[in-house]
């Protein structure tokens, strides 16, 4: 299959919001699957922090590293030639001082090969956000749900549900646009919260459980092609259940080892590898 033409950059993003055209993000943590989802399309890859959960099997994103996140940017962008790929910055990388912020989220950039990255939080983040893109380096906001302050939040639970709390998240969004953010996940919040703020911004939002009004979406890979059967939220469309195929064909694979069905000696003998 021929490969999408040229690189996603961050005015492609503003110009499909300006167009009324959706942005198609998802998140991802290697080269194969990156090599896919290019090839599929996709506009946005997110290396997200939510690798603590994916890949290496924590019960929260908190334990993630700044090194974890590099690694996986750095497969990422080896396997990703038209989207744009934006590496999250994991807990504690962004919060202790704007330099360090700076220095960090530069890794992702220069070791990693991200071309942008993203932070969670509004008003205590304007002063980092705003040093970030002077320093050159794009920011992607996110507000609603906040997985690194689960334990505050007491769960993973929908936020902006009170007319005081969607006024404050629609202000964060705003001072967020205004500190030099070029996009911003609004992650399980009310749609018409997420209504507001996408009629407010110029820059697009992206969507995760807060509804249809977002200028895009964006869902955990392992999620949409269920290969993650372990609690997976229900906002979450499955366009797949890669996880029931893959434990049959391993099913199949051992069942071919244990009764000699593979390897058979006329494939191998004979050198051709096909
Ligand atoms: O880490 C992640 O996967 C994310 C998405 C849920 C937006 O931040």
């Amino acid at each position: 299959m021929a490969e999408p033409a040229r690189r996603v950059r961050i005015r492609d993003l503003q110009e499909k919001k300006e167009r009324g055209e959706k942005i198609a993000m998802l998140t991802v943590y290697d080269a194969t699957m990156a090599r896919l989802l290019d090839r599929a399309g996709i506009d946005v890859l997110l290396v997200g922090d939510s690798l603590g959960m994916i890949i290496e099997g924590h019960d929260s994103t908190l334990p993630v590293t700044l090194d974890a996140v590099l690694h996986h940017t750095q497969a990422v962008t080896r396997g990703a030639r038209h989207a744009l790929v934006v590496a999250d910055m994991p807990f504690l990388t962004y919060q202790l001082t704007t330099s360090e912020a700076v220095r960090n989220a530069g890794r992702l950039l220069q070791e990693g090969g991200a071309a942008a990255v993203k932070l969670e939080g509004g008003r205590p983040m304007l002063e980092v956000v705003a040093r970030l893109v002077e320093a050159g380096i794009p920011v992607m906001g996110h507000l609603g749900l906040l997985p690194q302050h689960v334990h505050q939040l007491s769960g993973y639970r929908m936020q902006a549900k009170s007319e005081p709390e969607a006024a404050q998240l629609v202000e964060d969004a705003n001072a967020l646009e205004e500190a030099g953010a070029f996009s911003i996940v609004l992650e399980s919040i009310p749609a018409e919260v997420a209504r507001t703020v996408t009629r407010e911004l110029t820059i697009p939002t992206i969507g995760i459980g807060a509804g249809p009004y977002c200028d895009g979406q964006v869902l955990v890979s392992y999620d949409a092609f269920g290969l993650n059967d372990e609690s997976v939220p229900p906002f979450v469309k499955q366009y797949a259940n890669l996880a029931e195929q893959m434990v049959e064909a391993a099913k199949a694979y051992a069942q071919d080892v244990r009764c000699g069905r593979f390897p058979q000696l006329d494939r191998q003998a004979t050198g051709s590898g096909k």
